[in-house]
């Protein structure tokens, strides 16, 4: 049986895209949520006909309300794995209790350097030579959970941070999707900060 895969984005979808395009994938993505109904990943999820749920932060739903809208949403798409690819919220209690270390988020930054939602803006301002990009279990705190893999990527010295985004980004999507397949394959066991993937 192939592993239940759900994404979460809030943006364009490249990411998704690259979980999409994986030839003969060991996964379904079953869902793609994003807090945006703008995000051009519902359009590439409705493309390969994958259902797909807006759940905006709206007045009348406060943190606690949203984030359990989401838990709901996802629990309904009994996924194995739920992958944060360019999400732009925090998950909160509801989520997290629902699925215990099987939540994955991609970030543009070698952490625990440049956590938020400007990492790339980030390590730029700050003068960094090398950054790049980081898979990791999600948590309660703002991308601090046990890294499961990193990548480097040198910044140029004519970098902005569009362009430094585009070539860390190319390096991010390889290494989600190669730690999608490992832990559809093998699953992963959890020691303190230490990640090991059978
Ligand atoms: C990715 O670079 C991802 O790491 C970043 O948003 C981009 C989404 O690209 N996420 C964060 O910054 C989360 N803090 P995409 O929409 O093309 O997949």
């Amino acid at each position: 049986m192939p592993a239940r895969i759900a994404v979460l984005a809030s943006g364009g979808g490249t990411n998704l895209q690259a979980l999409l395009d994986v030839p003969d994938a060991p996964y379904d993505v079953v869902g793609v949520l994003s807090d945006n109904a703008e995000a051009h990943a519902l359009v590439r999820a409705q493309q390969h006909g994958i259902t797909t749920e807006v759940v905006s932060p709206r007045d009348d739903l406060d943190r606690g309300g949203w984030d359990a809208r989401v838990a709901e949403v996802l629990t309904g798409w009994r996924p194995d794995w739920v992958v944060c690819a360019g999400f732009m919220r925090v998950l909160g209690s509801h989520v997290l209790e629902a699925f215990p270390s099987r939540i994955v988020n991609t970030h543009p930054a070698l952490l625990p350097s440049f956590p938020g939602a400007h990492g790339v803006r980030d390590a730029l301002d700050y003068g960094v030579r090398i950054t790049g990009c980081t898979v990791h279990l999600v948590d309660a705190g703002v991308d601090t959970g046990p890294i499961l893999d990193q990548r480097a990527v040198a910044v140029l010295p004519q970098d902005d941070e569009e362009s430094l985004h585009e070539r860390i980004k190319v390096e991010e999507r390889a290494m989600l999707v190669d730690i999608v397949l490992q832990l559809c394959a093998h699953g992963c066991s959890v020691d303190g900060r230490k990640v090991t993937i059978p």
